[in-house]
């Protein structure tokens, strides 16, 4: 496990654009594993950026999300699939037929995670996977539990994750409850992770996440067993570990 310690939210996106980047000049028609929450963002705007300016080319490159909540429409500005579009793929040449994202009105929960493991699986997997890191410790929505959910599968989201998304919404009640999302297994798979961490807010997970034991209880513990693993966080976030790394 590898830890890049970043100035700011600001530096933080830069630093993580840039393996991106990298892994895109080295394997044009590579597979993205991509995020959504307010971690990336920095890191898509930083993306588009260097697109603009000619440094980046993203017409073989194919992507897949973690996940996508359960009920929402795809005009919905909360759904995942919005966001992407908003945030990254209205504004690159990737193709519209080359993102992938869980289809939340499947309302057939095994259609739903079939359909999307087989996605998974003809792309030939995810050569990068980015993440960002819940406060309960959470990865995509695998939510903390008794054991590791493994495959693509429904969730019911926990309350501090639906009160963590309200801020999102207009009220608590309108925060979908379930979630269609890569498994543990799913994420362990992919070639290389690199996990964005900002804000004091973050510093105790990060901590525990990847400096305490492995757990389904903190779900992003299990990184620390995939040997590709890179933490992009900002001073803020690495507080807690400065003396471990
Ligand atoms: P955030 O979400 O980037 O909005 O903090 C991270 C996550 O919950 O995965």
């Amino acid at each position: 496990m590898k830890c890049y310690k970043a100035k700011d939210y600001k530096e933080m996106g830069r630093k993580a654009a840039n393996i991106i980047s990298a892994q895109i000049i080295m394997k044009p028609d590579c597979v993205l594993g991509l995020a959504t929450g307010a971690t990336p963002i920095g890191i898509y705007e930083q993306l588009i950026e260097w697109y603009r300016k000619s440094d980046l080319d993203f017409s073989e490159v194919i992507t897949v999300n973690l996940d996508e909540y359960r009920g929402l429409p795809r005009s919905n500005e909360q759904s995942y699939y919005y966001f992407m579009r908003k945030n990254l793929f209205d504004h690159i040449n990737i193709l519209p037929e080359n993102t992938h994202i869980p289809n939340g009105m499947e309302e057939d929960s095994e259609k739903a995670c079939r359909d999307y493991s087989n996605i998974i699986r003809q792309i030939g997997g995810v050569d990068l996977q980015l993440l960002g890191l819940g406060h309960n410790g959470h990865i995509g929505f695998n939510e903390p539990d008794d054991a590791f959910e493994k495959e693509v599968h429904c969730v019911n989201l926990t309350e501090s994750t639906i009160m963590a998304n309200a801020r999102y919404f207009s009220s608590q009640e309108e925060v979908p409850t379930k979630a269609y999302t890569m498994g543990i297994k799913t994420i362990m798979q992919a070639r290389k992770i690199v996990v964005v961490v900002s804000g004091a807010d973050k510093a105790d997970i990060l901590k525990e996440a990847f400096f305490g034991p492995v757990t389904p209880h903190i779900p992003a513990s299990i990184l620390q067993m995939h040997n590709d693993v890179i933490i992009v966080a900002d001073e803020a976030a690495i507080e807690k570990v400065s003396d471990l790394i």
